[in-house]
This record gives C-alpha cells, structure tokens and sequence, in this order.
C-alpha cells in the first residue's frame, strides 16, 4: 500500500488549518511538515508551535522533517507538538544515531534522511532503530524543484537495504514528485510519497492524490 504524505510547505499559510482538512478530506493517509531553520538549509519556515497549533484540528499522522542543524536541541518540543514521526538528516549533526535514540525514547517515530548526494550506505547502522528512511528526490530547502534522476539509484539501493534487514521500515521519497513520475518511485521502491506542489497547487487535490497513488 502506497501512503501519500502532502507536503504542508505548499499550503495557502494564510488558511492553515482548512488546508490540512482539506487534504485530509481529500484522502491524505500522512500530512508531511517540512521545518527549515535557515542554517541547515537556506530556508525558514515554521516550528513547533505551528504543529501544536494544528494538531487538534487533524487525525493525520504528522510526519515531521526536520532540516534543522543539531536536532536533538528540539526533538522534545516536537514531540510535545504532536508528531507522530520525527525524521532528521543524517547530515545534520555529529551524532545522528544519538537524536534518533532520542526520538525513541520519547514514544515517537524516528527516521533518517539522507540528501541527494549522500552515499546510501550511511543508513545502514539505522536500520535496526528506524521506522522510516526518507531519501531526498531535491537538495531540501524548496518545494517546487525537480526530481534529482540519479536518485532513483539512492531509493533502489535503499529499498535493498530495507528488504534484507527483515525489519518494517518506510521508504519515504520526497521532492519534485507528481503524477507523471510517482510510477518510477514507486518501481524503485518507495512506499510513501511525500507532494507538496503537486497536491496543495492542485484545483482537485482528491484527483491528484489518487492519480500519484498510481
Ligand atoms: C523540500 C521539502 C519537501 C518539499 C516538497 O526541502 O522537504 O517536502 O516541500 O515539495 P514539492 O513536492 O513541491 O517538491
Ligand atoms: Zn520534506
């Protein structure tokens, strides 16, 4: 079962909470929140207390991506908010095997992120922790970029990785994902997709989620 994520970044801000409704209504399985500190990624967008805000007005599970440096300073405060997954970029600190243990200790789901040009194989000491493995598709920062193509070999090389250490872990593709090229990650290997622009710039976001689940 392929699980479609919208990417909140892509949101009307000025409407919150309608949008995620809407996508919620519209047959969203995951709402995906892209948190961006400027330093990480050249960037800024929202932090926890947005998510806390939100939080009530949805039963999506909340799947957060954190492209912040050092999260470990923040997890506490998201899983406070309300996430149901928090993810970190394995490039983002000296220690990310520390803040995912982090996020397990809180009885909150973790996940690692690898950019584009990050070798495959850093992911492989997570894998008896993690539930999930998000494999950047864009240099994060943006919505509304284009899939990167050779990263397609990073979610085949992935998704190997997943089916030989047995363990139920999520292969999540995020960036420059809409109908015309969900096919080709989801033959890859991906199982969750995370769209921003494709669902949230959509006039019939129902349409277009079902046409990314293919
Ligand atoms: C990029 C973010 C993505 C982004 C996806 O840094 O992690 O989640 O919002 O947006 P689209 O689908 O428009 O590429
Ligand atoms: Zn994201």
């Amino acid at each position: 079962m392929v699980l479609i994520a919208p990417s909140l970044l892509a949101c009307d801000y000025t409407r919150i909470g309608e949008e995620v409704a809407d996508v919620e209504a519209a047959g969203a399985d995951w709402l995906h929140l892209d948190v961006m500190d400027g330093s990480f990624v050249p960037n800024i967008s929202f932090g926890p207390a947005v998510i806390k805000a939100i939080r009530p007005r949805s039963k999506l599970f909340f799947d957060t991506h954190l492209m912040i440096r050092d999260p470990i300073r923040y997890i506490k405060e998201f899983a406070e908010a309300g996430c149901d997954n928090i993810t970190i970029h394995v490039e983002s600190c000296f220690d990310p095997l520390a803040a995912v243990n982090a996020i397990k200790e809180l009885g909150v789901r973790a996940g690692i992120s690898i950019k584009p040009y990050t070798h495959p194989d850093v992911v492989d000491k997570f894998l008896t922790i993690v539930d999930t493995v998000l494999v950047m598709t864009v240099e994060p920062g943006f919505g509304g970029q284009s899939l990167i193509p050779h990263t397609l070999e990073n979610i085949r090389a992935v998704r190997a990785k997943i089916n030989a250490c047995g363990r139920d872990i999520n292969l999540e593709v995020d960036g420059g994902i809409s109908a015309k090229n969900a096919k080709t990650v989801i033959e890859a290997g991906a199982n969750v997709i995370v769209a921003g622009s494709a669902i949230f710039g959509a006039t019939d976001r129902a349409a277009a989620i079902r046409k990314i689940r293919g």
